[in-house]
């Protein structure tokens, strides 16, 4: 297993791939509860400009991407719009005592996937000590957010030191949200 980042217009297709299969819309209930599930689907032309900006970080098996966790500067936020609601509420919100808004070294992890047979098997934690040694010059933390009934995901954001920094309930839907971040 090798931990990288992007560096060709195919991983982020993989990407893309990989995240198709894993959006809510394709998985079953059960497979949701137990598994976790993703929100949002890229546009690949956005996804391909924002890798090129700032390249994902990537566990790859041989020549296939079996895992990825995005990095999305805020300047990205206009190109995913179902993401600016969010972006706007990181502007009210602080971290360490000091308003993010006013802070520039910090980045939103976009996305976290991993092929389902490379689960439970350290590729999460692999992903997160590269995002780690890549972005940690350039940036002191990143932030990001997780439904909670995607109990999976939460669990593997905790263990790797995430910490809760703002709670809401979305209105439109009713999905309750973690806003966490993780020093570097
Ligand atoms: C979420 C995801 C990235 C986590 O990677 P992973 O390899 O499965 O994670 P790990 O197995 O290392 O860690 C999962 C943790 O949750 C626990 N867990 C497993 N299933 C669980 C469940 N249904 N509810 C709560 N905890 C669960 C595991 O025991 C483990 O915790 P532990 O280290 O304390 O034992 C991966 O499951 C995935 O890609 N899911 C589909 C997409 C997704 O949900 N992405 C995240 C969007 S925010």
């Amino acid at each position: 297993m090798q931990f990288t980042t992007v560096s060709n217009p195919g991983e982020v297709r993989q990407i893309l791939a990989l995240q198709e299969q894993n959006l809510a819309a394709a998985l079953t209930p059960d497979l949701m509860r137990k598994q976790g599930f993703l929100t949002v689907r890229h546009d690949p032309d956005v996804l391909q400009r924002m890798n090129l900006a700032a390249p994902s970080v990537i566990a790859k098996e041989g020549e296939q991407v079996v895992g990825y966790a995005l990095v999305m500067p805020r300047a990205f936020a206009p190109d995913v719009p179902i993401l600016q609601p969010m972006f706007d509420m990181l502007e009210q919100l602080s971290w360490r005592g000091q308003p993010l808004r006013e802070q520039s070294r910090w980045f939103v992890m976009g996305q976290v996937c991993i092929a389902s047979d490379y689960r439970g098997r350290g590729v999460f934690d692999g992903l997160y000590k590269a995002m780690r040694s890549v972005c940690r010059e350039r940036y002191d933390f990143t932030v990001t957010e997780v439904a909670e009934r995607n109990t999976r995901s939460m669990r593997a954001h905790e263990r790797v030191g995430f910490k809760t920094m703002h709670s809401y309930t979305e209105a439109l839907t009713g999905e309750a949200w973690r806003v966490i971040a993780l020093d570097f």
